[in-house]
């Protein structure tokens, strides 16, 4: 049985909360798991989930990693919990890790999961804020490593809002040497502070684009990659962000721009005919099944390393 590199008490709130060693690690444990020639165990073990937004891969994703090394979840709703009622975070939190090993959080502040990681006496996991979705991009890449093998021949180009999907991407990328180009309209950068952090770990000017051309973006790309144009909490701005996002569509056009080898990927939900048609879905490019089955590896891989 393989041992899993030990992160116990460490947090994965973002993508940088682990080193690019830790990184390769759970990426190849991960892999190792799905290929079933290793096998963990961590019988007892409670995994808290406290979603404060929607979900279906995050959340079965975990339910069954966990499950699989002989654990299990308790489903917080909010709502029917006093999360909802406005009881403070920094009291859940304390009560919660009393009785849980691990926490994983959805929500919409990411300074709310760093408060619920400040007062958590076990690790707690970034399960999507408006910032980060770090759980993703674990798989995003595990999905990329499976086609490519070597991550300093890739050119990942993401095609949409320059939020928590990509802010992630940029950060896991920089960690992993991947070329990364970001293509969005003007107004949908990813966060500033992400991309300084990129640019001083990649120290390479070039692997970090920000283009405001799709075409010209997917040149040479060997990955598109693209998350709805409205994300959760967004619900308001559906209609203007249509009209923003604009040319922004991955489809059969864009993909003949890039490589010929270049695979497509979407975290999920999609939005057909928004963000990338349903063909692009459908076709020999796409490995959006596969990525997402992803999931549950590489969080199964994490899930056992920060508990070792
Ligand atoms: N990609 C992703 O996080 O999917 P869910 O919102 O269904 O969890
Ligand atoms: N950017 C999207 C990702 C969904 C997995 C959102 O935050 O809704």
């Amino acid at each position: 049985m393989l041992k899993p590199i030990k992160l116990a008490k460490r947090n994965f709130l973002s993508s940088l909360d682990i080193s690019t060693t830790e990184l390769i690690y759970i990426l190849d444990l991960a892999k190792k798991l799905k290929n079933k020639v290793t096998n963990i165990e961590y019988k007892n073990k409670v995994l808290g989930l406290i979603f404060d937004k929607s979900s279906t891969r995050t959340r079965v994703s975990f339910q069954v990693a966990m499950s699989r090394i002989g654990g299990t979840t308790i489903d917080l709703n909010p709502t029917t919990s006093q999360i909802g009622r406005g009881e403070p975070i920094k009291d859940t939190a304390r009560v919660l890790s009393s009785y849980c090993d691990l926490i994983a959080i959805r929500t919409f502040n990411h300074s709310d999961l760093e408060e619920y990681a400040k007062w958590s006496t076990k690790p707690v996991i970034n399960a999507l804020t408006d910032l980060e979705h770090p759980c993703q991009a674990l798989a995003d890449f595990l999905t990329i490593k499976e086609e490519f093998q070597d991550f300093r021949k890739v050119v990942l180009t993401f095609i949409g809002d320059g939020n928590n999907v990509a802010n992630s991407l940029i950060l896991c990328g920089a960690l992993l040497g991947v070329e990364v180009r970001i293509a969005c309209p003007k107004g949908f950068l990813p966060n500033p502070f992400v991309i300084k952090r990129a640019r001083e770990i990649y120290k390479n000017d070039n692997l970090l684009k920000i283009i405001h051309d799709p075409q010209i973006a997917v040149n040479g790309a060997n990955v598109l990659y693209t998350d709805v144009w409205s994300s959760m909490g967004e619900e308001k701005q559906k209609e203007q962000k249509d009209k923003e996002f604009d040319g922004f569509t991955i489809d059969t056009d864009l993909v003949s721009r890039a490589t010929q080898d270049a695979i497509v990927l979407h975290c999920l939900p999609a939005y057909r005919d928004k963000e990338i048609t349903d063909k692009v879905i459908e076709s020999k490019n796409s490995r959006i099944f596969e990525q997402a089955e992803n999931r549950m590896h590489v969080q199964q891989a994490l899930l056992s390393c920060l508990l070792s």
